[in-house]
């Protein structure tokens, strides 16, 4: 059951399949790699369901008709790097001209803290639906301080979308940031005692990319 006010658990079959086998310690990188995007893909459709159209008239072979569409780069991705890149694709399989924005963070090992290293968002961000993407919420501490430098940037529409998320760093980002949707594919048991999510899927960024 979801307790959470403005996050959006998914419990759709497909992303259900799809998120067991990225789970499997035995799948491969490329397969990982693969899984992550198509999930992103599904997770989007459902983030943009509120997403602004305007109107425009089309002529089709028959007749001129009201139409909707999405205004012209309205959207912008900001994955957390490094595993947040793993989902650009993702989304841009669906809005293919939005720009990408980078915010760089890394986890100390011991105290769980989030560490900023690199921040570079394309001009005009703050007019733009900003989806920031990034695999795993544990603590929820990266992802609370990357929507804080969004947000004092100025940027005021940001989606936040995860594949996994723990209840801890669920409670955390909603807390800090209770205006801003979460999107989730599933919400897992709890942390363990180095942070990682149980049951989860390891560490995201090397899976991913094959480190370790
Ligand atoms: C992972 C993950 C998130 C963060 C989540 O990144 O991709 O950014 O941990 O943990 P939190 O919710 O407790 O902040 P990590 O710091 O391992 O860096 P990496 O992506 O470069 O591997
Ligand atoms: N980062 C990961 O990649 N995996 C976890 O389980 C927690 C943080």
């Amino acid at each position: 059951m979801n307790q959470y006010p403005n996050v959006f658990i998914f419990d759709h079959p497909l992303i259900k399949h799809k998120v067991s086998i990225l789970r499997d310690k035995h799948t491969g990188m490329k397969e990982f790699r693969e899984l992550i995007e198509e999930i992103t893909t599904i997770m989007t459709y459902e983030a943009m369901r509120d997403v602004h159209l305007v109107p425009v008239e089309v002529e089709t072979p028959l007749e001129k008709t009201l139409q909707f569409r999405l205004p012209e780069e309205s959207v912008a991705i900001v994955p957390i790097l490094r595993a947040g890149l793993g989902m650009v694709n993702g989304v841009h399989k669906v809005f293919p001209t939005a720009r990408v924005g980078h915010i760089g963070m890394y986890r100390d090992e011991n105290t769980l803290e989030p560490h900023e290293y690199y921040f570079k968002l394309p001009d005009g961000i703050e007019e733009k639906t900003v989806f920031v993407v990034d695999p795993m919420l544990a603590t929820g501490g990266s992802a609370v301080d990357a929507v804080a430098a969004l947000k004092k940037r100025g940027v005021r529409q940001i989606k936040m979308m995860s594949i996994i998320a723990a209840p801890e760093g669920l409670e955390a980002f909603t807390k800090a940031h209770p205006d801003v949707p979460v999107y989730v594919s599933t919400l897992d048991r709890c942390l363990n005692e180095h942070g990682y999510i149980l049951p989860g899927l390891g560490d995201a960024g090397d899976r991913l990319f094959g480190t370790k």
